[in-house]
């Protein structure tokens, strides 16, 4: 059998560039990557790529070459031009699936998914949803039947998705989706190649430790908001899984939504015709803030300096995951540690101090190339980077995802 061809839009940011790796791994597919590079570098699908090419068997065929390859689109998901024309340049019919990642994060701002344009070529599509759909879940571990109440408008344009989604679904029963709810994911490939860059300062927990112990984050001290919570020591409680093993889970997805396992996978539904199911993608396990602060500290030996101050509105105390469905169905797991995510993250943010910025000293870090489409013309080689500065607090804005109380204080979710 050929490669299938798979649209990930997002697939340079920092999900998308690891669920991207583990699909070119599998040689199973053909990944092409939309993304405007509004939160992200170009230079990490070259890295992508470039791993990839290094995990080829000694005596590659063709086929095994151009899996290692992405065809990276840089243009907006609104640009219905440039879509129109990607999508016909593969050919009506020729897109397998859709792994729809790309979203704004910050809270406030919105996500939209071009589904006329998918609709016309394929109907199969994995959704990158969030825990924040469950608001202040009355059940922990939370299971995917708890119903949706987003407390934030970033969770409810989540829950919207989600909603169009499932309508597809009940009105074409030729579609057939999955969503995805990401708990937290955390750490970077190991190789120390790709990993969370975000445009100013991180907006959750474990990279802002990591750039406030390289000093591209420049806070003396990291502010927790709230000790006084129903948990272990007081503090936040999140669900942290290893990127590797969230990115594990797109492909099973794919998967699922194949003609050989479709019936099985939404055979017990209570409307068959329905192709439509939401999976928890988390460990079940949480960790609060305390507790993650003292790993970076074991991983990098960095003293994080800690003043805790009132609560903040809208954090909820703790969203750990009930992953049995997603395991039961989809045979997924996440069993790689806390201690691994941290010192995978370490390892990226000591290699990489300024993100896709950084000059490349180490040879082991080198950018490979990626095929990349602008504007519908092809070219290869990735396109240059604005030059950063280190972050200051008091001019960089927020940009957060629904990590547990850390940071600035964030407006009141509405
Ligand atoms: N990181 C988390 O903690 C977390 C948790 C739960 C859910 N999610 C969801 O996972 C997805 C990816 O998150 P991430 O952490 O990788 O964020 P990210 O910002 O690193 O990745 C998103 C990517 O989408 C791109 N993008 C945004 N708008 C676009 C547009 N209009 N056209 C083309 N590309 C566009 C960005 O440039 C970026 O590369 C998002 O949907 C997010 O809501 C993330």
């Amino acid at each position: 059998m050929g490669l299938q061809n798979v649209v990930v839009s997002g697939g340079a940011g920092y999900i998308g560039s690891h669920v991207v790796l583990t699909l070119l791994l599998a040689r199973r597919f053909k990944v092409i990557s939309i993304d405007n590079h509004h939160n992200s570098h170009p230079k990490a699908l070259g890295r992508v790529s470039k791993l990839a090419r290094d995990a080829l068997p000694k005596d590659p065929s063709d086929q095994d070459k151009q899996s290692a390859e992405v065809d990276a689109y840089s243009t907006s998901l609104n640009d219905a031009i440039s879509l129109r024309d990607l999508f016909a340049r593969y050919g009506k019919g020729n897109i397998w699936g859709v792994i729809h990642i790309a979203a704004h994060k910050a809270v406030g701002e919105s996500s939209e998914i071009p589904l006329t344009y998918y609709a016309n070529n394929c109907h199969r599509l994995v959704y990158s949803s969030s825990a924040t759909v469950y608001g202040i879940p009355p059940i922990i571990p939370i299971p995917e039947t708890t119903p949706l109440k987003a407390e934030s408008v970033y969770g409810r344009t989540k829950v919207f998705c989600e909603t169009i989604i499932d309508d597809l679904c009940r009105a074409r029963p030729e579609w057939r989706a999955i969503s995805l709810r990401y708990f937290n994911p955390a750490g970077a490939h190991e190789s120390g190649m790709i990993g969370e860059d975000p445009v100013g300062r991180p907006g959750n927990l474990l990279p802002l430790l990591a750039q406030m112990a390289v000093g591209r984050v420049r806070d003396p001290v990291l502010k927790i908001f709230g000790n006084d919570y129903p948990t272990r020591d007081g503090t936040c409680v999140r669900d942290y899984i290893h990127i590797l093993d969230l990115a594990a889970g797109h492909v099973l997805a794919l998967d699922a939504l194949s003609d050989e396992n479709v019936c099985k996978t939404f055979g017990n539904v209570p409307e068959p015709h329905v192709h439509f199911k939401a999976y928890n993608l988390g460990k079940g396990r949480g960790q609060s803030v305390l507790e993650i602060v003292h790993a970076m500290t074991a991983v990098s030996g960095h003293e994080f300096k800690t003043e805790v101050i009132g609560r903040r509105t809208g954090d909820v105390p703790d969203l750990t995951a009930d992953p049995t469905l997603a395991e039961k169905e989809l045979g997924f797991s996440a069993p790689r540690e806390l201690e691994t995510m941290c010192r995978d993250l370490w390892n990226w943010q000591t290699k990489n101090p300024l993100g896709y910025d950084t000059p490349e000293t180490d040879p082991t870090c080198v950018d490979g190339d990626v095929t990349v489409c602008v504007g519908g013309k092809l070219s290869i080689g990735a396109e240059e980077p604005p030059s950063e500065q280190p972050i200051d607090e008091a001019t960089s804005p927020v940009h957060p995802e629904f990590d547990a109380g850390v940071g600035v204080p964030l407006p009141s979710s509405p």
